[in-house]
């Protein structure tokens, strides 16, 4: 049966009735949204050995300057990285990557190699003393120019300083073809996996119906 909270029920010019209105619950104090990416980020050691972790909470932090955050807990061996370096890339997988994304998120750089178990090809940044993985369909070479401790994560704030992405990802307009990259997602409340959606409106048109002329 499908869950009525799951459904559409502001549909049209439809009002909510007052049960209807009733019917969402108190969930606590959840910090997720969705859909939430699988960004797969690259550093390096204290040996200058590539490492990779998955660290699905962070995202866009600005436009000007672009600008992207990631939340990595002191634990990480991709934490001390961070500190020494001050420098990551941000490698978006598409979904035939989802093993090896997970696999990233499953052991620490401290013991494993993980690029050379699963043959990916760390290529060292233009602009940044950190690698990204050359399979991968988007990566992006970020500065660290802050930090905040937050408590159980620390943000790192990353200046994008240049994107290595695919040339299928890019059309000659210069727009971005994401819904033709398949680009992984998590879903961090059922703990899987999943390719993005089929397209439901376009940005900044589809609203217009409630602008009052
Ligand atoms: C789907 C997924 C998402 C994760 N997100 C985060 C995250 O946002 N922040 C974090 O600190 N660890 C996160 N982890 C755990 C790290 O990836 C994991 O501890 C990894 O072993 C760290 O590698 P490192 O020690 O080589 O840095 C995630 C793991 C998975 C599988």
């Amino acid at each position: 049966m499908i869950n009525p909270r799951f459904t559409r029920v502001g549909q049209g010019s439809r009002k909510l009735s007052g049960m209807e209105l009733m019917m969402k619950q108190s969930a606590g104090r959840l910090g997720l949204v969705f859909p939430n990416p699988v960004l797969v980020v690259g550093t390096y050691d204290q040996r200058g050995e590539p490492n990779v972790a998955t660290l699905a909470w962070g995202g866009i932090a600005s436009s000007g300057p672009e600008s992207v955050s990631i939340a990595v807990r002191p634990s990480r061996y991709t934490f001390e990285a961070l500190q020494r370096t001050r420098a990551f890339t941000v490698n978006l997988p598409s979904v035939e990557y989802a093993a090896e994304a997970d696999f990233f998120g499953m052991v620490s750089g401290r013991t494993t190699r993980k690029l050379e178990a699963t043959g990916l090809t760390p290529v060292h940044g233009e602009f940044v003393d950190a690698p990204y993985i050359a399979e991968f369909p988007y990566c992006m070479e970020c500065e660290v120019v802050q930090s905040l401790d937050l408590g159980q994560h620390t943000l790192f704030i990353g200046e994008v300083k240049d994107v290595k992405i695919d040339e299928a990802l890019m059309d000659e307009e210069g727009n971005l073809r994401w819904g033709e990259a398949r680009i992984l997602t998590f879903d961090s409340g059922m703990r899987t996996y999943r390719a993005p959606g089929e397209v439901v409106g376009d940005a900044f048109s589809t609203g217009r119906k409630f602008i009052s002329s």
